[in-house]
Formats: structure tokens, sequence, C-alpha cells
């Protein structure tokens, strides 16, 4: 059964943080799937976010109260040090989620993480640091995403003895505007899901406006530090392909069957190396790759999210019903 949600409130019981001269956020990754949302929940919460972009043609930042855009990347020390100069926390969300190489990954990842971190560390007064890594990160033997984000996740804990770190590591995250996940959940409206076959591991899933709340009780409670916290939606457990066929089938067809497609995971590779191949070739970023492969075919991405909830407060809205739910007509055809 899921808890209801727990609005973001300060020790003092406001229903914002309590803001200072210290009330701006640092947070990168805010054109993202993730980092979009966080920037929504963390300015309805009061706070003031200074937002790393990247300039593209074509790109338009959305305007914001509270929002300050800056030009740059994770390449670009002078802009880190600028983002993050008097903030009250650092909110690193940007990451590399698809890639052919590992470098691909570890130029973002690690390198980037590091980046950040030296930037953060170079503070008089260190602001608070919370690194958005992922579940992944638990099996680093998997995939080169899997292993960028622990070696990230390295990097912020030996950063610097006075950086009070907190590591987040999110299972699959869903909702509008996710591109891993929603070509599923189409697939599903459609009443076909082509899934690995044989496979029959169990994982957790967090929708995405509860992954931020999560991010705004952290700053809310000023607990945490040093630790690792794992986040999902709050069902014990986690879900197989089956249950989750069976909730879309209610949600995204009205209670219509949906059939599983099995793809033999031998297949599934040969079309995961022939992917990786164009990609290096046409400089494209894949998303279907032989890592991707072993991470959908684990049979364990379950996880906990007693602690977190233990120390913030917090607590997940949204189970796969209510999330697909939301994203469910208008969402889905996008
Ligand atoms: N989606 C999930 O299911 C999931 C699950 C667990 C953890 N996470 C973590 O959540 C974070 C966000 O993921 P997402 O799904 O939101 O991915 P996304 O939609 O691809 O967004 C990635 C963000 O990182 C930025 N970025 C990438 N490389 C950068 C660089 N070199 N310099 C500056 N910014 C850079 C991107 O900027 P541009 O817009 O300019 O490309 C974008 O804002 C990642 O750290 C990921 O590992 C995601």
């Amino acid at each position: 059964m899921l808890a209801t949600a727990v609005p973001p409130t300060n020790d003092r019981g406001s229903d914002f943080p309590q803001l200072n001269n210290r009330s701006t956020l640092a947070l990168t990754g805010a054109t993202g799937f993730v980092g979009a949302t966080l920037l929504t929940h963390l300015t309805g919460a009061g706070w003031r976010v200074r937002a790393l972009y990247r300039p593209r043609k074509g790109r338009v930042l959305p305007t914001i109260p509270g929002v300050e855009w800056l030009s740059g990347d994770l390449e670009d020390e002078d802009a880190l040090v600028a983002l993050i100069a008097g903030t009250h926390a650092v909110i690193h969300c940007a990451g590399a989620v698809r890639g052919a190489s590992h470098d691909d990954f570890d130029q973002v990842n690690v390198e980037g993480t590091r980046r950040v971190a030296s930037a953060a560390a170079r503070e008089a007064r260190a602001p608070r640091f919370l690194l958005i890594s992922s579940l992944a990160a638990r099996e680093p033997q998997l995939s080169h995403y899997a292993e960028s984000k622990w070696r990230g996740e390295g990097i912020i804990k030996t950063a610097s003895e006075n950086m009070r770190w907190t590591v987040l590591r999110p299972s699959a995250v869903f909702g509008p505007g996710d591109r891993e996940l929603l070509p599923l959940f189409r697939c599903i409206a459609s009443g076909f899901a082509p899934l690995p076959a044989g496979t029959n591991g169990r994982f957790s899933l967090i929708y995405v406006d509860d992954l931020a709340a999560a991010v705004v009780r952290w700053l809310a409670t000023d607990a945490g530090h040093g630790q690792t916290f794992e986040l999902h939606d709050g069902q014990a457990g986690g879900y197989d392909w089956g249950t989750v066929l069976e909730i879309g089938g209610r949600v995204l067809r009205g209670g219509g069957p949906v059939r599983r497609v099995p793809i033999p995971v031998s297949v599934l590779k040969l079309a995961a190396l022939a992917n990786s191949a164009a990609a290096r070739l046409l400089g494209y970023a894949p998303m279907l790759t032989p890592g991707k492969i072993r991470e959908l075919t684990h049979p364990d991405w379950v996880c906990d999210n007693s602690e977190f909830s233990r120390i913030t407060g917090w607590q997940p809205a949204f189970g796969l019903e209510q999330g697909l739910t939301c994203i469910s007509g208008k969402n889905l055809k996008k």
C-alpha cells in the first residue's frame, strides 16, 4: 500500500524550506527529463535555482520565476565555478544515459562529476552536494553506464572532507518526457509488448515527480550526509513484467489485453551490436547496446526506500498505476 505524499516541510513545519541569503541552488541537467521536473519542484518549494544549460541551435529555455539559466557544460570549469558560487546546495543531475563507448559515459558521468565536485569544494563554505546517481551503480559490471555511475559516486565520496554529500540512486524513472520507458508504454497501449524472452527479473520503478519530491525533502531536512539511498515508488518487492503488463492494460487500454511478444535475448544482443556499430559510424548516442541488454535481463533491480523515508519523511505518492494514469493520453502520444 502506498502512503500519501508528504508536502515539503522544514524543521519548523513551514511548507517551504527556510529561505535566507544562501537559498540559491545549483542544478545541472535541468534541460533533461529528470532535471526539468526537478526545476519545477525546487522553484515550487521556494528555492532560487541557478541552472546550467548547453547552448544549442533552436533550444528554447523555459522562463520560470526564480530560475537563472547559466550557459556552459560539464567540461567548462569556469562555468561550473560560476554556477556553484555562493549556493546552498548543488544538485548534480546531468548525466550521459546513452552512449556507445566507455568514453561516452566516462567523460560525463565520471570526469564531469569530478569537475562539479571540485568546483563545489573550492567554495569557502562548501555547499551540500546531492548526486543523482542510479540504481545501476549497484551493478557496475553490467554496462559502461553502470560503471560510470558507480565511479561518479566514488568521486563524490572522496572529493573533500568538508563536503556534505548525499547520493540518491533512483530505480528506473518514468513520467512525461521520459524516452526510455515511454516506448514500452506506447507498445502496451497498442496491445503488444516486445520484451526479452525467458526473463523473469523483478525491478523497482519511480515516478519522476516522486523523485523530485524526494530531493525537495532532502533539502528541507538537512539529513543524510555521507549516505547513499535507493529510491522507488513504494512497491515492496518491485514489479515483474507480468504485473507491468496487467497494470498497463488496465490503465492504458481500459482493461484490454496486452500480449507479451518475447524477443530472444540472442536477437536483442545482435540488434544491440548492430545499433552500437551504427551509432559509432553515424555519431549518435544509442540506447540499445549490449550493456543495456545486460541491464534489462539482470534479475534483481528491486530496492528499498525505508532509510531515506525514515530520515526525511518523504513518501512516494505515485505507484505504477497512478503514474501511468498521469502519462496516459496526451503525454503518451508525444
Ligand atoms: N531516466 C532514468 O530512468 C534514470 C534512472 C536513474 C538515474 N537517472 C539519472 O538521472 C540523471 C538525468 O537523467 P535523464 O533521464 O533526465 O537524462 P536526460 O533526459 O538525457 O538528461 C540528461 C541531462 O544532462 C545534461 N548533460 C549531459 N551531458 C552534459 C554535459 N557534458 N554538460 C552539461 N550537461 C550535460 C543534458 O543536457 P542537454 O539537454 O544539453 O543534452 C540533460 O540536461 C542522470 O544522471 C541519470 O543517470 C536517470
